[in-house]
């Protein structure tokens, strides 16, 4: 069925604000979208750009009782479904970088951001963030720390964002579906094919350690496989950085 949405004008983060709802007793599902963010959160503390009207900040806040493997992969599903709504927009070459960006020409056109509240492995809350460069065409003082680009910049020509949360909201309904029933392990083969770096040599960096790798792929839990001098390695955490040797 379809969420109940709220939409706002400003806020701090939808995140931030969907926190807020669910201290205050509010019942997911829900999702709440804002034409502007003044806070708006990136993955390890970055902060993520949001001028007022042109892209979209999303968050779905969903309940979660299954346990660990409702939990485990959900980021990497959410960037397929993600990259399917972003397909669906016109944009053919967009691809996944693990373990949940979006780039174009190794640009990043999205992002995504999974909060966790309460115990995982009973009843908890998830809040999915997902930030898209929808209509954005350039950011003063450019300080944006990477190199991005916008689903208008890749087409030439303007998006609606209306039909672009019209098919974001399929795509995560049928994922989140197939992930529910099946688990990770059933769309990891179809990751693995839309991974921009599998096979590339790369380095992971955690903070100021760092290692340096081949990669093979995700396992059943989502965490990345690395060949480190012919030994294969696991890693899985919000807080790695994957980057091109
Ligand atoms: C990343 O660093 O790639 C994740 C970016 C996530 C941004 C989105 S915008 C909507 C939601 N609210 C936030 O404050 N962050 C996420």
């Amino acid at each position: 069925g379809a969420w109940p949405v709220t939409l706002l004008q400003q806020v701090d983060s939808t995140n931030a604000e969907s926190q807020r709802q669910l201290a205050t007793g509010a019942k997911p599902p829900f999702l709440i979208i804002a034409e502007q963010q003044t806070a708006g959160r990136g993955r390890r503390g970055r902060s993520w750009v949001s001028p007022f009207g042109e892209n979209l900040y999303y968050s779905l806040v969903l309940r979660i009782t299954g346990g660990m493997r409702q939990i485990e992969g959900l980021s990497l599903v959410v960037g397929l479904a993600l990259l399917h709504a972003i397909r669906d927009a016109g944009v053919n070459d967009v691809g996944l970088k693990w373990p949940n960006d979006l780039l174009v020409n190794g640009r990043k056109v999205a992002g995504i951001l999974l909060e966790l509240s309460g115990d995982p492995a009973d009843v908890c809350h998830v809040v999915i963030g997902v930030g898209v460069n929808i209509n954005m065409r350039n950011v003063p003082g450019d300080v944006i720390d990477q190199p991005w680009t916008s689903i208008r910049q890749v087409l030439g020509e303007q998006v609606d964002r209306n039909r672009f949360v019209d098919r974001l909201n399929l795509q995560l309904q049928r994922y989140l579906d197939s992930h529910g029933r099946n688990g990770f392990a059933a769309l990891r083969s179809e990751w693995e094919a839309n991974h921009l770096w599998q096979g590339r040599a790369v380095s992971l960096a955690a903070g100021v350690q760092s290692v340096e790798g081949r990669v093979l792929g995700v396992d059943d839990t989502g965490a990345l496989r690395l060949d480190v001098d012919g030994v294969e390695h696991v890693f899985s955490g919000g807080e790695l950085s994957l980057r091109l040797r």
